[in-house]
């Protein structure tokens, strides 16, 4: 693997890891939040859709702490308009942390700021989900190619570490499937509407006004969201190649109160369910009976069920998203990353 800041500086020190940040939205400003804290990282440049600071030897702690509170990064003096690829083409750096908006059509520009990073030897670490569900394998073959670590654990299940358990702790087992509720939006309404026995279009408006449902609510209530995320896990786990084109997707839309009732009576609770195996993978709302851990899963809390050889079953829950859980995951792996390459 490639080591890129391991050896010493003039002084004996081994040097900071530098990073390059790409978007600070809400995640960008959990990740910088955090990373100011640690003296090991040393963040050279950020990137917003509009232009970008850098300094070689690492951007000042001040400025990063008021973009971290929400300082416009337009406002910094040494701001520069331009795109981000420029930065990521031209400067230096050792880790790229990838957190723009994701893009589930084309995956760009996100994409091309991968894939040219790693051409470079540039580590990758990102919470963007596009790229990854649609071309997962190009990534993986430039990382490998190129020497460098892709790490990706906040795409999926926010703050759960699903990616890490499956690569280290079940290294030496053979995953036969996985199973989850991966999507938070539309657990919400589907518990909200089995609580409270209200339809589907009264508590979607109440989870808008909550912030929790987007004003196009179609990224999630239609399955697209849990659909990328499932691909991931198919293309990282079982190899698939299409993956996000061959997941079978059947979103919350037409589920009823009166089918969530009528599950109750029966012992089962209704769940939009994501699964993939080696045969495929499947996003649709799915009878699920009392005794299974994901029955239990209600709000926005996501869970996925790991099923292995030996080990058996293992059951993760946690918060799906939000600003410290996903900076907890990107966090996690850029620490995985300089501990395996020191
Ligand atoms: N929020 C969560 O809880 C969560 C959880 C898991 C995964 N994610 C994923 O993490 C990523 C970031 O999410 P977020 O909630 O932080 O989004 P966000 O608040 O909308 O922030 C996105 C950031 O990306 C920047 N950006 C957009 N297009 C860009 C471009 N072409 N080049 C450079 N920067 C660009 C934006 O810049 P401007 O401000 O100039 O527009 C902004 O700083 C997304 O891919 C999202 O799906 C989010």
């Amino acid at each position: 693997m490639r080591k890129v800041w391991s050896s010493p500086n003039q002084t004996g020190e081994l040097m900071s890891v530098r990073v390059l940040i790409l978007g600070v939205g809400t995640v960008g400003k959990g990740v910088l939040k955090t990373i100011l804290g640690k003296p090991e990282f040393s963040v050279c440049g950020i990137a917003s859709s509009k232009g970008y600071i850098y300094s070689e030897n690492g951007l000042g702690q001040e400025a990063l702490k008021q973009m971290a509170a929400g300082k416009k990064m337009s406002d910094a003096a040494d701001f520069k308009q331009g795109s981000a690829m420029e930065l990521v083409k031209e400067k230096e750096y050792d880790v790229l942390i990838e957190l723009t908006t994701t893009d589930i059509k084309n995956a760009e520009p996100a994409f091309s700021y991968m894939g040219e990073a790693l051409v470079r030897g540039k580590h990758l670490v990102t919470s963007n989900k596009g790229p990854l569900a649609l071309h997962f394998h190009e990534l993986d073959s430039l990382a490998k190619k190129n020497e460098c670590m892709m790490r990706f654990e906040a795409t999926v299940g926010g703050a759960i570490p699903i990616f890490s358990t499956i690569r280290d702790y079940l290294a030496d087992e053979k995953v036969g499937s996985v199973k989850g509720i991966l999507n938070g939006t539309t657990n919400y309404i589907l518990s909200r509407m089995f609580e409270e026995r209200i339809p589907y279009a009264t508590v979607l408006k109440e989870a808008q006004d909550r912030g929790i449902a987007e004003k196009d609510p179609s990224y999630d209530v239609e399955g697209i969201d849990a659909a990328a995320k499932l691909a991931i896990i198919g293309a990282s786990v079982f190899g698939k190649k299409n993956a996000y084109s061959e997941v079978k997707r059947t979103g919350i839309t037409h589920v009823t109160p009166e089918i969530l009732e009528l599950a109750a009576q029966r012992n089962y609770r209704i769940k939009l369910i994501c699964s993939a195996d080696s045969k495929g993978m499947e996003v649709s709302p799915r009878f699920v009976g009392l005794s299974d851990p994901l029955a239990s899963i209600s709000g926005t809390t996501n869970a996925v069920t790991i099923e292995t050889g030996s080990a058996g079953p293992l059951t993760l829950v946690g918060r799906g998203a939000g600003q410290n859980e996903t900076a907890a995951a990107v966090i996690a792996d850029l620490v995985n990353i300089e501990k395996n390459t020191r």
